[in-house]
């Protein structure tokens, strides 16, 4: 054992559960050696939801995350990141501005609309979405969400993901002709008012770019050399690649799929490179796991074992995520339909 892992097992060892640290499934092996919750994006809100007792939360993630859980718990419990320059690029897609923009061109609620906001992103296009009487959604229960708005008799905005929107929008049954793209930097979003009347779901332009790094060549390769492979993808590539797999889901999901298929399976999975190779070698001698292609989330990537015993040690001001009351409580609105549904 490194001198860095004994320090920060001590101190784990004197908080007790009075310390709380979540860790993503994109994160180092070396991290997640640390966490005492591993987890896709919802099952970590989830749990920084339950843990009431813990006093202070280290979230390894990105900022999205760590937002989400200072949101859903108390003023008193202290939510820390460890390299607080950990963002999600997809998350800065969407601000509050343009989202009330859209809105207005969208015809807001007299027109139908209900927005279903993906985590991955801001606390206040969280807080704009309650507002609005919307969702959040994950990756993992995304088509939950999109029925819960249909059963309404509504139409769903989605942001900020488009590729999630549209796999999403696709899994359930609504024709691509019913699927429009709301792009922010065109005027009125690039939308015809005709159009508009007939959509079901409209979806923002934004994209990751870890998981849009995939395309249909690299299945059709796949394919031709290794036909008995079994393809998984994560709802963020985009739809011409989820089509073309044998299943998508989210990171959980992934593992689970991964975890429950049969010996002897070689299995092509296209999400972030860490997670992919932790995959492999926990299947090693049983299942072959490859990535699709090798595509890491460079800010999943900035925790590391060092900051993460700095901020363990020293409690920066600097690293704490504190969202304005005001904003919280809306963003809680959305958060907590979610996690009801
Ligand atoms: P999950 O919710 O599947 O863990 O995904 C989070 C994410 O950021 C994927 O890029
Ligand atoms: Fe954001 Fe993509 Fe990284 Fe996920 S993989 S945190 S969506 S940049």
């Amino acid at each position: 054992m490194n001198k860095i892992t004994e320090e920060i097992d001590a101190i784990r060892g004197k908080w007790g559960n009075k310390l709380l640290i979540l860790g993503h499934h994109y994160q180092r092996d070396s991290v997640l050696a640390h966490a005492d919750e591993i987890g896709d994006s919802l099952e970590l809100a989830r749990k920084a939801a339950e843990h009431s007792e813990a006093e202070r939360i280290v979230f390894c993630g990105v900022r999205f995350m760590a937002e989400s859980a200072d949101i859903l718990t108390s003023r008193e419990q202290r939510v820390f990141m460890p390299d607080i320059g950990a963002g999600c690029p997809m998350a800065r897609m969407a601000d509050m501005p343009a989202m009330r923009k859209a809105w207005a061109v969208l015809g807001g609620a007299d027109a139908g609309w209900l927005p279903v906001v993906y985590v991955n992103s801001s606390a206040n296009v969280k807080a704009c979405c309650g507002e609005f009487g919307g969702s959040c959604c994950t990756s993992s229960n995304a088509t939950r969400v999109f029925e819960w708005v249909f059963s309404q008799g509504k139409r769903v905005f989605c942001l900020p993901d488009e590729h999630l929107g549209v796999n999403t929008a696709h899994d359930i049954g609504i024709a691509d002709e019913q699927i429009i793209i709301y792009d922010p930097s065109k005027p009125f979003g690039g939308v015809h008012p005709e159009t508009l009347k007939s959509a079901r779901v409209v979806v923002w332009k934004g994209f990751c770019l870890v998981h849009t790094a995939f395309t249909t060549q690299q299945i059709a390769q796949v394919r031709s050399v290794i036909p008995q492979a079994k393809i998984i993808v994560h709802p963020e590539a985009p739809k011409s690649v989820v089509r073309l797999s044998d299943a998508h889901g989210s990171t959980s999901q992934i593992r689970k799929y991964v975890e429950s298929s049969p010996d002897g399976s070689v299995i092509f999975v296209g999400t972030e490179l860490n997670f992919v190779q932790r995959l492999a070698k926990n299947q090693a001698g049983r299942v072959m796991v490859k990535a699709l292609s090798q595509s890491v989330c460079a800010n999943m990537s900035k925790t590391n074992e060092q900051n993460l015993l700095s901020v363990l040690s020293d409690w920066p001001d600097a690293n704490v995520v504190n969202i304005a009351k005001s904003v919280a409580e809306m963003a809680h609105k959305s958060l907590d339909a979610m996690l009801k549904l």
